[in-house]
């Protein structure tokens, strides 16, 4: 059923005011196919909703939402070194990975606690503590905005890159992605030398086990992330910047303190939220929204925040980093 002028408000995590001229929820890939047959909807621009985590909306979304309500969670395969387990789009990340570490399958452990929904995970290939979705993920089916044809992507069409896929590039906004398959290994390497994860296992005297490794990455996250049921926030606001190893180096000599990573080829991921602190932005507000006072990194909504106050904060970030730094820090989030 198509709805009109609703209330997207609570169905993105920034919480930003904003509204759907036309709104449909979808729960059977099938469904997209009566859709695309009505030739008013498809003159519209679609968008696809997930779990709204990643997004930075307009007051008013023209055209048609869809929101992926599609469900399910099953084991598609196994062979000697793994299990292959598919879910549907619209479950909720979080619950997922609970669900396999249930069932005794490790290797999504690092990813607990992600807001969002598994069809939107490898949009812009989510990544915590040393692992990334397109560590697991196995292929997806997706389906075609015009036209509601079906494609099968491999991990290898969909290139994963630092917190990017095809769908943030050339097939940015031509997909429904409605169901996901990973590949979980039978005896999964546990990554727990990243941030505090190796601390936090022993201090909360946690096994090393995928699901006590979950734990730790829930208790990490509670304590530096503000929970988006309570304050309106995107996780990470803005990437890690990547520079040449020779401005890295330059900058070091500056600033002793920066925060830096070495990356492949020659090159270092900065942390921005080191960057953004050092430019005086923790915890500072400008209107409705600011910087996370416990993670600079993340920008929150104080509340009845719109688009427009979250262009400025990230107009005003920018700017500063840049001045201070000589170096451009760019959005994570999608904007629409
Ligand atoms: N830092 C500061 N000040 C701050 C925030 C961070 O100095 O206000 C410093 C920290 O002390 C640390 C470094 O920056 O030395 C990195 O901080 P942290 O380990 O918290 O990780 P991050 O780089 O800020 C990334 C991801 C997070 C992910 C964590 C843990 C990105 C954009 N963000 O954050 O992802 O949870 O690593 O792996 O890559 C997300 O994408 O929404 C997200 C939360």
């Amino acid at each position: 059923m198509i709805e009109s002028d609703v209330d997207l408000s609570a169905r993105n995590t920034l919480r930003l005011t904003a509204r759907a001229s036309r709104y449909v929820a979808v729960h059977d890939p099938a469904e997209l196919s009566g859709l695309c047959a009505d030739p008013e909807l498809a003159a519209l621009p679609w968008h696809v909703l997930g779990g709204g985590s990643n997004l930075v909306l307009p007051d008013v979304v023209d055209g048609l939402t869809l929101q992926v309500e599609i469900k399910g969670r099953r084991l598609v395969g196994e062979d000697e070194h793994a299990v292959y387990v598919a879910a549907g789009g619209g479950e909720p990340w979080h619950d997922f990975v609970m669900w396999t570490l249930a069932q005794g399958w490790g290797g999504l452990e690092n990813l607990a606690l992600i807001p969002g929904c598994v069809g939107a995970a490898p949009v812009q290939n989510i990544g915590a503590y040393g692992v990334e979705v397109k560590d697991t993920l196995f292929e997806l089916s997706a389906y075609r905005l015009d036209g509601g044809a079906k494609r099968v992507f491999s991990s290898a069409d969909c290139r994963f890159a630092y917190r990017d896929s095809v769908f943030k590039q050339e097939e940015a906004g031509r997909w429904l992605i409605a169901e996901v398959v990973f590949r979980l290994p039978k005896r999964p390497d546990l990554h727990t030398n990243y941030g505090d994860i190796d601390a936090e296992l022993v201090n909360a005297g946690l096994p090393r086990t995928p699901a006590g490794v979950a734990q730790a990455v829930i208790n990490v996250r509670q304590r530096k992330l503000p929970d988006p049921a309570v304050i309106g926030n995107a996780g990470s606001f803005f990437k890690n910047p990547v520079v040449p190893a020779a401005q890295r180096d330059a900058l070091v000599a500056q600033h002793p303190q920066l925060v830096s990573y070495l990356m492949p080829g020659e090159h270092y991921k900065l942390a921005a939220g080191w960057l953004i602190e050092q430019a005086g932005w923790k915890g500072r507000r400008l209107g409705p929204v600011g910087m996370y006072e416990k993670q600079a990194l993340v920008l929150v909504n104080h509340g009845g925040a719109q688009r427009a106050d979250v262009a400025a904060l990230t107009a005003a970030v920018q700017a500063d980093v840049m001045a201070r730094f000589g170096v451009q820090i760019e959005p994570e989030p999608v904007w629409w």
